[in-house]
């Protein structure tokens, strides 16, 4: 029988799990008006199933404004404080699934910034996950994510900084640029914040594609976590696909070779790893 290995780090990690399953519960618990704060994921299967189910998405703050009544289901990314200020407002049962790692990061900037410090955000400034972030801090608050960004901070002498990072950003960028902070003196408190289910999976990734003869990488084709992924997979194989869905096994090209590993982005489902997985196994 062909030997299968199947990344134990593919697809969902742990804050975006919980959040799905949390979405889920409240489907199985026949509630009505479920809403989520943003789509629960980055994959369209599991928000279309979900919206099967009757589960809706906020598009906006003025969209959640607008309710009468119903749950709103925070997600994995966590939102301002404001919004949890407005469900309460007007009477919503709020579910909140902020992925735990990043509530930790909104309990510190704003404990820091109520004693003083000056938050730094290490990340991308659109990001929701920043939004949320800026939304915690009780005073002023920059994001940086470049070299250049970090060069051009200037504070007066006696500031105090705090700095964190998004939970996704990557770790030696992160490192890069605390060490361009370090040379300005400041008074500073720097925190690593990155969480490290990204690099798990990739580390994993790596192993695995160093041991098989041909690689599946499953996710978005606008995922950059599932790119980046495959760019690992494909210096350490050169037989690896890079997959949305296991249809894509039948209409693509593809040389089924030895010892086959799978691997999955983070908003690939784990039914879809199984799928491709069994698929493999039967027809190949
Ligand atoms: Fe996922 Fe939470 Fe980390 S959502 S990437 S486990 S910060």
């Amino acid at each position: 029988e062909r030997k299968i290995l199947v990344a134990r780090t593919a697809g969902f990690c742990f804050g975006v799990k919980r959040a799905v399953e949390k979405v889920y519960e409240q489907v199985n618990m026949g509630k009505q008006n479920i809403y989520t704060y943003g789509p629960i994921i980055h994959n369209e299967e599991v928000v279309t199933d979900l919206e099967k189910k009757g589960v809706r998405v906020l598009e906006n703050e003025q969209e959640l404004k607008d309710l009468m009544e119903g749950t709103v289901v925070i997600r994995s990314h966590g939102v301002p404080k404001e919004i949890y200020e407005v469900i309460e407002e007007k009477g919503l049962e709020c579910v909140d699934a902020t992925c735990p790692f990043v509530r930790k990061i909104h309990k510190i900037v704003e404990r820091e910034s109520k004693a003083g410090r000056h938050i730094i955000i290490v990340g991308n400034d659109t990001h929701p996950e920043v939004e949320g972030i800026k939304g915690w801090c009780e005073g002023p608050v920059t994001v940086i994510s470049s070299h250049e960004e970090a060069e051009n901070l200037a504070f007066s002498e006696g500031e105090k900084l705090c700095v964190v990072s998004q939970t996704t950003f990557n770790y030696n960028k992160f490192q890069e640029l605390v060490e361009i902070l370090e040379k300005k003196r400041y008074d500073k408190v720097v925190l690593n914040t990155i969480c490290s289910a990204t690099e798990e999976r990739q580390l994993e990734a790596r192993q695995i594609a160093c041991e098989a003869d041909t690689m599946i990488v499953i996710g978005g084709r606008h995922s950059s976590n599932t790119q980046k992924l495959y760019e690992i997979c494909r210096k350490e194989c050169e037989n690896t696909y890079y997959i949305q869905t296991l249809v894509d096994l039948d209409t693509k090209p593809f040389q089924c070779i030895g010892c086959v590993g799978i691997t999955a982005g983070a908003s690939t489902p784990n039914n879809i790893i199984e799928e491709v997985q069994k698929h493999v196994r039967i027809k190949f």
